[in-house]
């Protein structure tokens, strides 16, 4: 619902940027002498993808909330004024770190295949493709794992009841926000998409069908209205009664097969982190079905076997380069669901099987894919969100959640304000068949009823003697590699703010060719890379939307920044 008043943007970046920020605020003294990774003191932060969305978290932190109930609050919000990104109608993964005990694990939220999905659904009579069918309408769409991913972490991990960490969406939903330019950008790319939803119109675009200006009041009363349910009966208020019945009634209007049992069924599954080592590094990252720490931890084994700093800039490259290859290769052959497919995990994190790839490494050419047994590949992601919470008792959250693109199926089934992912285009509709993201699927990640699809979202934390960082970020396939290199730039020493901003490539294994972001590479590491016999493309975009935390033990000194490709602003309390 849109109100024709305009108002002025809280810390408007100029358009054409996303719309980042990063909180800083200042907590009570937190001394254990003895402890080397006890900080004399440090400071809360948060850096998510919207101003609004973090001042939520910080509210929640303020109101005595600890890191989960913040990731509750900054959720909730964003799927209020990033709905192109994330949503109660979307899942994501929420990698999670308790101070009081050191437990960490993460809680796997990923949208499921409805009971009624089959491997072939989105095949003709003849066995091809149909073109659209895994990313528009409601049979594009997962059963969402966020509404549960609340319960979970206000009833397990959290301090405050869902009644409190969801009022600010809630006030946002109802009270509504000015449109911003990235926002604003999003709705007018999926204008057509959103016009077929009578709902989403309502909600997105004005009363004759337009895209609405910069400043405009969003209002959102059904999603307020759904958010409430959750925060009166918990994940009951989404997955049962009105809600539900609403949802399937909708979904089955358009075409798709949710049932009501497909919802009461849904659960959150916690599920072991990944962790390895790099270099005197502990890296925690997110487990299938995500795909994000198998392959940042492979490739961190391979060049564990180079002394890095010893080469020139472009074989360095040129080696991350080669390892990324490697690792994007056996995400695309071996991963999917661990519920469904046996995964050889021990064997694709052992150092031994890195130095088994590295040997294949040359340091002075590059190797065809091609020369790599298998097939696969995937390319450029869309939206999606990542947010990294850190409170003052050292809790630590980074999770990275979505409704997949731009909005997700652009879908919205009357009277819920919920808008549905397309998730279910992240499984390999037929072997050989890329999706939106270029992802050719192996078996592994093949649709069965309530699997869930691989993902690439990458949440994580690097942990050294000295310090730790959370990390993560949207970017589809890209994700991995951007998580990559802001874990060696960590590593190296590179401070929050720079590890956001570096210009990142990326190389996927298939298609066979280094992609690269203005500014990454050198001319003359562009020479040397071609005369290795890498193929280079300068990408058109940027990638991604970084939200990094840093915090060094010694000084208690804490860092958050949001990537300068958002329309990101930092806020110290
Ligand atoms: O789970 C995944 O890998 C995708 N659904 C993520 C989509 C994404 O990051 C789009 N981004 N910009």
């Amino acid at each position: 619902m849109i109100d024709s008043i305009s108002v002025p943007l809280q810390a408007r970046r100029p358009a054409g940027f996303a719309l980042a920020i990063a909180l800083l605020f200042v907590c009570a003294p937190y001394a254990q002498a003895d402890d080397v990774r006890a900080p004399v003191r440090h400071r809360s932060a948060i850096a998510s993808a919207y101003p609004l969305a973090s001042q939520a978290g910080q509210e929640i932190l303020a109101a005595g909330g600890n890191a989960f109930d913040a990731a509750v609050a900054v959720s909730a919000a964003l799927a209020v004024v990033e709905p192109s990104s994330s949503g109660l109608g979307g899942g994501g993964f929420y990698l999670l770190h308790r101070q009081s005990d050191g437990y960490e694990t993460m809680l796997d939220a990923r949208e499921k295949a409805p009971g009624a999905a089959s491997r072939d659904m989105y095949l003709d009579k003849h066995g091809n493709v149909i073109d659209n069918a895994s990313i528009s309408g409601a049979l594009a769409a997962g059963i969402p794992g966020e509404p549960a991913a609340f319960e979970y972490l206000a009833r397990k991990y959290g301090k405050l009841p869902l009644k409190q960490s969801l009022q600010p969406a809630i006030r946002l939903a109802r009270e509504g926000f000015a449109l911003y330019a990235r926002l604003q950008g999003g709705i007018r790319y999926k204008r057509q998409v959103l016009l077929r939803s009578a709902d989403a119109a309502k909600a997105f675009l004005t009363a004759d069908g337009n895209v609405p200006e910069v400043g405009t009041v969003i209002k959102q009363p059904d999603l307020a209205n759904t958010l409430e349910a959750i925060a009166n009966e918990g994940a009951k208020g989404f997955y049962a009664g009105r809600v539900a019945a609403d949802l399937v009634a909708g979904v089955r209007a358009d075409g798709g097969i949710w049932t009501l049992q497909d919802l009461a069924a849904y659960r959150v599954i916690e599920r072991k982190p990944l962790i390895g080592e790099y270099h005197g590094a502990r890296i925690v990252s997110a487990s299938p079905p995500s795909s994000g720490g198998i392959a940042v931890l492979d490739s961190l084994n391979i060049l564990s076997g180079f002394d890095l700093k010893k080469y020139d800039s472009a074989t360095r490259k040129h080696l991350i380069i080669e390892a990324m290859r490697r690792a994007y290769r056996d995400r695309a052959i071996y991963l999917g669901d661990p519920d469904f497919i046996k995964m050889p995990l021990a064997q694709l994190s052992s150092q031994d099987y890195a130095a088994g790839q590295r040997s294949s490494i040359r340091t002075d050419k590059a190797m065809p894919s091609a020369l790599l047994p298998g097939i696969e590949s995937e390319p450029v992601g869309m939206q999606t969100t990542h947010f990294s919470v850190l409170d003052a008792a050292g809790n630590r959250v980074a999770a990275t959640i979505s409704v997949n693109l731009y909005f997700g199926t652009g879908y919205m089934p009357p009277k819920t304000g919920v808008l549905l992912n397309n998730t279910m285009d992240d499984f390999s509709t037929k072997p050989g068949s890329p999706n939106e993201f270029g992802l050719v699927g192996a078996t592994a990640n093949s649709i069965a009823p309530n699997k869930r699809s691989l993902s690439s979202m990458s949440p994580t934390f690097v942990e050294t003697p000295k310090g730790m960082m959370i990390v993560g970020s949207p970017g589809g396939s890209y994700i991995i590699s951007m998580v990559l290199l802001g874990t060696l730039n960590y590593l190296d020493g590179m401070n929050a703010a720079d590890i956001v901003k570096y210009p990142h490539y990326h190389h996927q294994y298939l298609p066979d060719e280094v992609d690269y972001e203005k500014g990454a590479l050198t001319d003359a590491e562009i020479k040397a890379l071609q005369d290795m016999g890498h193929t280079l493309t300068l990408s058109g975009r940027q990638w991604g939307n970084m939200q990094v935390i840093t915090w060094d033990y010694a000084s208690g000194k804490v860092d958050a920044a949001s990537d300068p490709r958002g329309e990101g602003v930092g806020l110290v309390y």
